[in-house]
């Protein structure tokens, strides 16, 4: 049995609303959530847009406090209360956002972005051919350094974003529906970069996406989610080949066939599952009282 590298297990994200003249009242994002990976393993978690997969990553990476839950990475449980403990787990996870917009400084140049996770964790050596590296391993060339941003399409901004999360070789990289934001050709050209990275650098990847296709393009197992909850867990090829539960069934029919009067179907009972014509048969365990 190999040693698990990432282990979750009943991760609980709890929200209190805020609002005006109202009572609060609590959102239950993310229940109970347990997973394990080994090195090297690349895991898609899939649902539809609100199921808690946002906030599963962010819980798992301290960037929301958890109400209940533990994480434990390559044998070393990872206490987000205390700074030493984060920040040790972040030197050695990357991290993707969705928006490669948003999530690059637009006042850094590529050269600055790419040096920060450095010296954040003051890593030793030279920065210099660390720097070409990482743009060679995104294939971007190194004129790019000195530029900004603004000065690259969204494709090229993601592989910046991309290059940030290798430089300080982590052992997994976390990536928040990296794709979702770009054109079709150019979700496909980065697909094929991280495809490539995971083969040759053997990093374990945490690949979220509300598109069941591009997960099971590029993940070996996946966590299907609905309600904050994990529903099914397993390899890609049995999760997608024969889903168990109602909900996968429902997202796999929401995947596009070529073929046209099985087209018309899939699109007309997603219409009403989503009118509320047709109502769910299913239903999901109540997530426990916040602690
Ligand atoms: N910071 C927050 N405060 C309050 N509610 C939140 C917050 N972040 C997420 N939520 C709620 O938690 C649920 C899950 O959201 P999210 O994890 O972003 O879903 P996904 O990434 O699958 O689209 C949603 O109902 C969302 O409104
Ligand atoms: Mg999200």
């Amino acid at each position: 049995m190999t040693e698990p590298l990432l282990v979750v297990e009943g991760l609980t994200k709890h929200f209190w609303t805020h609002r005006p003249f109202q009572r609060r009242s609590v959102i239950h994002a993310l229940c109970g959530a347990s997973f394990a990976m080994t090195a090297g393993q690349t895991l898609g978690v899939v649902g539809e847009s609100g199921s808690g997969k946002t906030t599963l990553l962010r819980t798992v990476l301290g960037l929301h406090q958890p109400t209940a839950g533990t994480v434990v990475f390559a044998g070393q449980s990872v206490d987000h209360t205390k700074r030493s403990s984060q920040r040790a787990f972040w030197r050695r996870v990357g991290v993707v956002f969705q928006d490669p917009f948003s999530s690059l400084d637009p006042r850094m140049t590529v050269s600055d972005i790419l040096r920060e996770p450095l010296s954040v964790a003051q890593a030793p050596g030279p920065v210099e051919p660390a720097l070409r590296e990482a743009l060679d391993e995104v294939q971007l060339p190194t004129t790019a350094l000195r530029r900004f941003p603004h000065e690259f399409s969204g494709g090229q901004r993601q592989r910046i974003a991309i290059a940030r999360a290798l430089m300080l070789k982590p052992e997994l990289i976390f990536l928040d529906e990296p794709v979702s934001s770009l054109d079709v050709t150019i979700q496909a050209e980065i697909l094929e970069l991280l495809n490539d990275i995971q083969r040759q650098t053997q990093t374990a990847l945490v690949f979220v996406s509300h598109d069941l296709a591009v997960v099971s393009e590029t993940c070996d197992r996946v966590l299907v989610m609905f309600g904050g909850q994990i529903v099914e867990a397993g390899p890609t090829a049995q999760v997608v080949g024969q889903p168990r539960h109602p909900y996968t069934q429902e997202l796999l029919a929401s995947v596009p066939t070529p073929d046209p009067p099985a087209e018309r179907a899939r699109i007309r009972r997603r219409r009403q599952l989503f009118a509320g014509e047709q109502e769910r048969t299913w239903s999901l365990p109540e997530c426990p009282a916040p602690l």
